[in-house]
């Protein structure tokens, strides 16, 4: 896509810039099924995704650089540098292509950092994705998803954001459909607390407490667990007061911690319902970093 600034009769060829949005992710429930030898743990988890996430711009450039600039709410806490994800994913995806041309890119970080819904491995998909299309790349779909799974344990299922039995370390996706899911309410609610994945999944029990049935929506609010919520806790008992908070409220279908915290979420019947929710939140919990938003349908 080329763009055209038009201004005093004269037409002006830009370098063309496009957008990926970086969807938040949510673990609907997150069975934790084993200890592996490699430091991983083996999971059973059902990635649902939010309309609303941080926003990824770029342009191709001719000099072959990779740049990256953070703005948004969180950009302050965020290495724009190499060890950034956007950049990993940007500089592997461009030496697997042998690719010589660079790009400018530009995050607007509006989801918090360290939070369990995937911020910065929705941002290293976003990144590959829309370098993809910018550098008209021809990668095999498993290529992407190999390089995405060295990035991060999450980033292959975030490179498409659609509603998955995601098992295995992350690697192991299965579409689902999940009936009445799509495009519901949806709040997410952070007490203000960074939590290292590492950290958290080290504090699992070891208790294998079963697998995970995903197709019924009622099935997994009632059945469904995250079996890290525990363990994140010990850590950040705030989560305690974000879960007992959002108990409270009419027309909430399930609430429960997503990934390894502490960002939880609830799902509501109805816009209005959610929206009470996060106004009585906002009020009682000011600290609190809410967003209003559904399910993101894919
Ligand atoms: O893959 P990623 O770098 O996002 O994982 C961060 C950390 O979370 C890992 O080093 C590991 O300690 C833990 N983890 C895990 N099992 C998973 C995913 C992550 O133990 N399935």
């Amino acid at each position: 896509m080329s763009l055209h600034e038009q201004g005093f009769g004269q037409s002006v060829n830009i370098a063309a810039q496009d957008s990926e949005i970086a969807y938040a992710k949510i673990n609907l429930a997150l069975h934790v099924r084993a200890r592996r030898d490699d430091g991983y743990h083996d999971l059973e988890s059902l990635f649902a995704f939010a309309e609303d996430g941080d926003r990824l711009d770029g342009h191709v450039t001719d000099d072959g650089r990779i740049t990256l600039q953070v703005s948004g709410p969180f950009a302050a806490s965020l290495d724009p540098g190499e060890g950034n994800l956007v950049m990993k994913a940007a500089k592997a995806l461009q030496a697997r292509l042998g690719e010589s041309r660079g790009a400018a890119l530009h995050l607007a970080k509006k989801l918090p950092l360290a939070s369990g819904i995937g911020g910065g491995s929705a941002d290293a998909a976003a990144a590959l994705r829309l370098l993809v299309r910018l550098w008209d790349a021809k990668v095999a779909p498993s290529a992407l998803e190999d390089m995405a799974l060295a990035i991060g344990s999450d980033v292959p299922a975030c490179l498409d954001s659609r509603t998955r039995l995601v098992r295995g370390r992350g690697e192991k996706l299965e579409d689902r459909e999940v009936p009445g899911l799509a495009g519901l309410p949806l709040l997410l609610v952070n007490p203000g607390v960074a939590l290292s994945t590492g950290r958290v999944f080290a504090g699992w029990d070891g208790v294998d407490r079963g697998p995970l049935g995903a197709d019924d929506l009622a099935r997994l609010c009632e059945e469904g667990r995250n079996d890290l919520e525990a363990a994140a806790m010990a850590v950040a008992p705030a989560i305690c007061d974000v879960l007992d908070a959002l108990s409270r409220w009419d027309g909430r279908r399930l609430s429960r911690m997503s990934g390894s915290g502490a960002t939880c979420f609830a799902l509501f019947d109805t816009g209005e319902q959610r929206q009470a929710a996060a106004s009585g939140l906002r009020i009682d919990h000011p600290g609190w970093w809410i967003m209003e938003t559904r399910i993101r349908t894919a």
